[in-house]
């Protein structure tokens, strides 16, 4: 594949999701391939997610606007299926102005997403205390907010960002003795309307018919990277329930999140790390023992790019890879952070419930971007997880640099 074929070899529409439980690195990807699409969408989730790419060897967090978002030429979607913090997205449209990018201009954020309001957080908070106290084991959610956000939506008691503008007080009001009796939360109205008003002085102009602007925008043959949140393990139906996140991360989910249809689906970009990692409670048949675990997290940088959270640490579960290319549909693979298993003599693998293993190649993968300079036994390994799930591997990650990756042909 040539450099410059993205667009070609993916197709004008695009999908970018996680094969485990977060985290594999679908920032990078997804800004590498913005620099050819017109328009950069997220679905799903809110602030939950933490995307980090380094460009120039400028670090830059992404949380609730795409990874994309760099590319001055992108538009940028949140779509439907979202929630919002709104001063989080305030602050991080701040931090992009300060490197001298704009986003307002090219920003369209559906009507329908959700507003994530600071008592959601707290309530994420509470119900966590609960769980723990109950159980001795709370879900390990970042504590955004999300499941409760989630929560008002399904039971249709959600503000939607088509309100912003509209006197929301007295509604906020109406809450307040419930979200105080079932949790023992107070709802600051004052501050939650005065973030409202805040928001809505800047991102007004924003708020608008997404599903409509996607479809004219589809209608006009523009292209679209649809930036998955999350990933395939913490699928509310799919995931390890109940220690999943509280949306539909699968490619099927994003699109119900944006509202295109799947027959406007070109490809689907699954992301992989070469081994695995889980932030959080909840199964991880693959991790690896205390010792093994701290090594791949200090080698991988491994801390929540959200909560500073130790990331748990373990190996490629291929039948996991191929359940995640089964339920989205995943037409490539991205595996990323090989580089992190440059000093391992072995590498386990879990395939057919099984524990593999595989010969390390004890050399420095690091920035490599050829195919042919990678050591064999690397080689062998990407190429053992194309043939064991039947899906080619088209971009190879050495590195945390938008340039540290081997493009395959
Ligand atoms: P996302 O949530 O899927 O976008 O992933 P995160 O950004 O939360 O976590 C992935 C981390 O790995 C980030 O710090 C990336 O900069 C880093 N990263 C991505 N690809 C590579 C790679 O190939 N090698 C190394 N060493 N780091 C990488
Ligand atoms: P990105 O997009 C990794 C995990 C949390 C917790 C569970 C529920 O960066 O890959 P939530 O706050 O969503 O209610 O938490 O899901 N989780 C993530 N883990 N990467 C993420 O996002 C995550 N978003 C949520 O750690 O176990
Ligand atoms: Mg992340």
């Amino acid at each position: 594949m040539s450099v410059k074929s993205y667009r070609k070899t993916f197709g004008p529409v695009c999908g970018v999701i996680g094969a485990q439980w977060g985290d594999e690195g679908k920032g990078k990807i997804v800004d590498i391939l913005a620099e050819e699409y017109d328009i950069v969408a997220r679905a799903n989730g809110g602030a939950n997610a933490g995307h980090t790419i380094v460009v120039d060897g400028v670090k830059h967090v992404f949380r609730i606007l795409p990874s994309g978002s760099l590319h001055e030429s992108a538009h940028i979607v949140l779509g439907s299926g979202m929630v919002m913090h709104l001063p989080t997205l305030l602050e991080e449209i701040a931090l992009l102005r300060k490197h001298g990018i704009d986003v307002v201009e090219r920003l369209h954020i559906s009507r329908e997403a959700h507003i994530l309001f600071d008592f959601h957080k707290e309530i994420d908070a509470a119900m966590e205390e609960r769980r723990s106290k109950a159980s001795g084991e709370g879900i390990g959610t970042t504590k955004r907010g999300i499941g409760p956000a989630y929560m008002d939506k399904a039971a249709r008691t959600g503000l939607r960002m088509e309100s912003l503008g509209s006197d929301v007080k007295a509604a906020l009001q109406q809450r307040s003795s419930w979200v105080k009796d079932a949790f023992g939360v107070s709802i600051d109205v004052e501050n939650e309307v005065r973030q409202l008003v805040e928001a809505q002085n800047i991102l007004e102009s924003c708020v608008t018919d997404t599903v409509g602007y996607l479809h004219g925008a589809l209608d006009q043959r523009k292209s679209v990277i649809i930036e998955g949140a999350q990933a395939t393990l913490l699928d509310i139906d799919h995931g390890t329930y109940p220690y999943v996140t509280s949306s539909s991360t699968t490619l099927a989910g994003a699109l119900q999140g944006l509202g295109i249809a799947p027959k406007c689906v070109t490809s689907c970009i699954g992301v992989a790390k070469a081994y695995c990692t889980r932030v959080g409670s909840g199964p991880f048949p693959a991790e690896a023992d205390v010792k093994t675990a701290e090594r791949l997290r200090e080698r991988g940088g491994e801390y929540g790019s959200v909560t500073k959270r130790p990331r748990r640490t373990g190996w490629l579960s291929i039948d996991d890879l191929n359940f995640s290319a089964r339920l989205n549909g995943i037409t490539h693979w991205n595996i990323t952070k090989l580089d992190v298993l440059d000093t391992e003599k072995v590498i386990p693998v879990w395939v057919n419930g099984e524990r593999a293993e595989m010969s390390g190649w004890d050399t420095s993968t690091h920035g490599i971007t050829d195919w042919k300079a990678l050591p064999e036994q690397a080689r062998a390994y990407v190429e053992s997880i194309a043939k064991q799930t039947g899906i080619p591997v088209s971009f190879v990650g050495t590195g945390q640099g938008r340039d540290e990756m081997v493009v395959c042909s």
